[in-house]
């Protein structure tokens, strides 16, 4: 079984699929990882973000090992890098394969990002696409840049939303959209508990 989590920067799609897979005992892939490890291995070699060719070798090249647990990953500078590569469809393509082998593992998996249930698993049983107006998902990742030591000015955050949201739905491959089939939850009002608690409710009605 696949649950495909979409949903733009900050909505909470990433401790959602992290909870859902721990509760279903299921394997968990954080997708926006893959682009922004491809990102990274870019700026480590000083070579522009515009670089298509160099971006689309990094993906193809790209160790998938560990990402999880590396914390350089997660800063917002790494975030917008992730945007402006994950736009070039040879580097998504050469993540695919990657990313659908992930989900056929059994018992299930869970997979977020912005086109897994349109692109990389359109027959995923359940589809969530996870929605958040954009100043609370500012003050989401305001409060957790802090929390991990990094400085942060919400203002500048909310600016960094903004334009990942409109470059990420805007683009011409995989642009952000909700699945035609999938069901949208709307996080504005809720902490991480009542999007556990709704977010399960619709994947039990799926099931
Ligand atoms: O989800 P996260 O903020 O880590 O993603 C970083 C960037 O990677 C996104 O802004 C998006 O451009 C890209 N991404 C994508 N497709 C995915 C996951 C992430 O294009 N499945």
């Amino acid at each position: 079984m696949i649950i495909a989590i979409d949903g733009p920067a900050a909505s909470g799609k990433g401790t959602l699929g992290k909870r859902l897979a721990e509760h279903f005992g299921f394997a968990h892939l954080d997708t926006g990882l893959l682009y922004r490890a491809v990102a990274r291995v870019l700026m480590e070699r000083s070579i522009p973000l515009t670089d298509r060719d160099a971006a689309a070798q990094a993906a193809q090249n790209l160790d998938v090992s560990h990402l999880e647990d590396d914390s350089r990953l997660r800063g917002a500078a790494m975030g917008e890098a992730a945007s402006v590569v994950s736009a070039y469809q040879p580097v998504r393509d050469a993540l695919l394969a990657f990313q659908r082998q992930f989900g056929a593992q059994e018992p299930g998996a869970v997979l977020d990002g912005r086109d897994i249930g349109t692109v990389v698993c359109p027959d995923a049983e359940v589809k969530l696409f996870i929605t958040a107006a954009p100043e609370e998902r500012a003050r989401r990742r305001h409060r957790e840049l802090l929390s991990r030591g990094e400085q942060a000015e919400y203002e500048t955050i909310l600016l960094d939303i903004r334009r990942r949201d409109e470059r990420d739905m805007s683009r011409s491959t995989a642009p952000l959209k909700p699945a035609a089939d999938a069901m949208t939850l709307d996080t504005t009002h809720l902490d991480a508990d009542g999007t556990f608690r709704a977010a399960l409710d619709l994947v039990e009605r799926k099931r």
